[in-house]
């Protein structure tokens, strides 16, 4: 059993060359019923702002984007036009959920030759697209079910997203919530396949696995999961990949799979650094977070030592806390975002550690359980 003060291997200290730099999360692009109202969600309850649209009025036939930006975070959500589209496709098999994470690089072709002679499998070989605003090119290859990585390389750009994208001027814009970066994206794969997908993310796009959780960290009386996180060489991208355990009952990862009908991304996690207006603003809006027996509050001092946050608001609000070697985290999760028990948001404000929460593993998985029950599926 590794635990998450184990540090495997120190990403920003490896001597060997990078042969895939990645500056960082570029956009999350997510297939959607209605991007429109969705749209309407992610500013009313999330705080994003419009940034831009694509679609019929720009030329293109098959599907509308509306792109949305907080801070760093940039996320586009599709819906197909018209009956028989792939997108339409994934939408019936798994409700809303991510299609592309979209990672920002200085050379996309160099990515996508890199990562394809290391195995990787095409999703588009690089592909320049131009406007009065400059170039962009992007590639991509296939990863965990029907999950994409594009790489965007935008050097040369200086319009408000990507060729082909009008800027969305719109009369709301709500105000933000102060959400600033994707700090993790996690996905969840089927029994005996984390490992598999580690060994791509180390072969074939040089990430190093930083830690590993098993089924005796995480698990409580019925179910259980297996974690291992996986990190590019400058720590800007981790992604922590799951799979289910054998337990009494059927894991939230099963509950996932089931209904997302395939391996796909589980929660994007998004940095604040305000974490407690975060959520009130959050809360405020109606977003629903998942919430912990009043009784995680009663110890928190003990098991995390002292900090920054009045331990009463932060029981208030439901927000977590846990303390690694170098310093503590403060995180909360959402409820899932769309009718399906699927993708989910996790807010995150890290106080040095680097670490996932490990300590709040048991308290959440139980939290979680009580609503596969109330929702007929532990
Ligand atoms: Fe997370």
């Amino acid at each position: 059993m590794i635990t998450d003060t184990a540090i495997l291997n120190n990403p920003s200290a490896s001597m060997e060359a990078d042969f895939l730099p990645l500056n960082g999360t570029d956009y999350v692009e997510l297939y959607v019923g209605n991007a429109l109202q969705a749209a309407h969600f992610y500013k009313t309850a999330l705080g994003f702002q419009s940034l831009a649209h694509a679609g019929l009025k720009t030329g293109l036939k098959d599907r509308e984007s509306y792109v949305l930006v907080q801070d760093k975070i940039r996320l586009v959500l599709t819906s197909p036009l018209h009956k028989g589209t792939d997108i339409g496709r994934h939408i019936d098999e798994r409700g809303d959920g991510v299609k592309v994470v979209a990672l920002w690089v200085d050379d996309a072709t160099k990515a996508f030759e890199e990562t394809v002679s290391r195995g990787a499998k095409p999703y588009m070989q690089p592909n320049v697209m131009e406007d009065e605003h400059g170039r962009v090119v992007r590639s991509g290859i296939h990863t965990y079910g029907e999950t994409i990585h594009l790489f965007v390389e935008r050097k040369d750009y200086k319009g408000v997203f990507l060729p082909g994208y009008e800027k969305w001027e719109s009369a709301y814009n709500p105000t933000t919530t102060g959400l600033k970066f994707v700090d993790h994206m996690v996905g969840n794969v089927p029994l005996g396949e984390m490992n598999k997908w580690v060994n791509f993310y180390e072969e074939v796009m040089g990430f190093k696995q930083i830690m590993s959780f098993d089924d005796k960290d995480i698990s409580t009386e019925y179910t259980a999961l297996m974690s291992k996180v996986v990190s590019n060489g400058n720590g800007r991208i981790k992604f922590p990949i799951n799979e289910p355990a054998a337990g009494l009952k059927k894991s939230q990862v099963d509950e996932y799979l089931d209904f997302y009908g395939s391996a796909g991304v589980q929660h994007m996690a998004i940095a604040t650094d305000d974490i407690v207006g975060t959520v009130k603003e959050l809360q405020s809006r109606g977003i629903e977070f998942l919430r912990v027996p009043t009784t995680y509050y009663d110890t928190l001092i003990e098991r995390v030592g002292e900090i920054d946050e009045d331990v009463s608001i932060l029981g208030e609000l439901g927000i977590l806390v846990d303390r690694d070697d170098e310093g503590y985290l403060l995180q909360i999760f959402t409820q899932p975002i769309e009718p399906r028990p699927t993708l989910f948001f996790e807010i995150i404000q890290r106080k040095g550690a680097t670490s996932f929460g490990k300590g709040n593993f048991k308290a959440l998985f139980e939290a979680i359980e009580r609503e596969q029950a109330i929702r007929g599926t532990l």
